[in-house]
């Protein structure tokens, strides 16, 4: 994912839609899913050509578990065959793979698949594709608190030298830059609990277009509205 350089070096997207993608189709929501997850490639490919070193991805939140088991289900086989049947596609593009949540959680197969192709693809220098599993940004700044606390609690930090940063170091993965874009597809206006904390800044596209459809033709639309932004972080815009 990193042919040429880019201004979004971290693009980050709430992959939605698949289920009315599918509902359209007179489908079963889980063929949506299938039809997503076959997209995944398609677009971090995509990111590879335009030179976007990160990729991050809401596959899982942590309030999906509200919906039917056996959608959960089908959701949890279709991580661990995406996995199972990608990894060598991963090792061709030389992208490492990454995850955050509270993976856990996540039943055994798709666990023990995911964790062995993260380890599998740990030297890889082409790009890093994080999946957001089981990801919900307040849980994630409760179990960054909760840790904090923990070492506040042990002595090794002083509650008067607890800064923005420290809490960044314990977040689930402290080394992903914060997301320049963030894009939602199948046009809702909400962030969903995702990347609360790294998303303080981003600049959001919403795309109408249901992620099973969304292609690169999309993507560079997003891309060129982002280039059409103006990024102020609060001071006053450049001249
Ligand atoms: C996104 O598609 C995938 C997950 C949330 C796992 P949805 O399943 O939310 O699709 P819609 O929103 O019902 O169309
Ligand atoms: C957000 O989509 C979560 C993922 C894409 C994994 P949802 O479909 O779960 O979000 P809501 O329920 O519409 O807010
Ligand atoms: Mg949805």
């Amino acid at each position: 994912m990193s042919e040429k350089p880019s201004a979004v070096q971290h693009l980050a997207i709430i992959m939605d839609g698949n289920g009315r993608w599918a509902q359209r189709r007179d489908l079963e929501r889980t063929a949506g899913h299938k039809a997503g997850a076959d997209n995944v490639l398609r677009i971090m490919q995509a990111c590879r050509e335009l030179g976007i070193k990160y990729l991050t991805l809401y596959a899982f939140s942590t309030e999906n578990w509200k919906r039917p088991a056996a959608e959960v289900g089908a959701l949890m086989k279709l991580l661990h065959d995406f996995i199972f049947h990608k990894l060598p596609d991963l090792q061709k593009e030389n992208v490492r793979l990454n995850a955050i949540g509270r993976l856990d959680a996540l039943p055994d197969a798709a666990r023990l698949a995911l964790l062995g192709a993260i380890k599998a693809t740990r030297n890889n220098t082409g790009g890093v594709l994080t999946l957001a599993l089981n990801y919900g940004g307040r849980a994630e700044l409760t179990d960054a608190a909760k840790k904090l606390a923990q070492d506040v609690k042990q002595g090794k930090i002083a509650v008067e030298d607890v800064t923005e940063d420290t809490l960044k170091s314990y977040l689930y993965d402290p080394e992903l830059p914060d997301p320049e874009l963030v894009i939602r597809t199948s046009g809702e206006l909400r962030i969903s609990n995702f990347l609360l904390w790294q998303m303080a800044y981003s600049e959001l596209y919403i795309s109408d277009v249901m992620w099973p459809d969304f292609d690169k033709k999309e993507l560079q639309k997003a891309l060129d509205s982002f280039g059409s932004r103006n990024r102020r972080f609060g001071g006053i815009a450049a001249k």
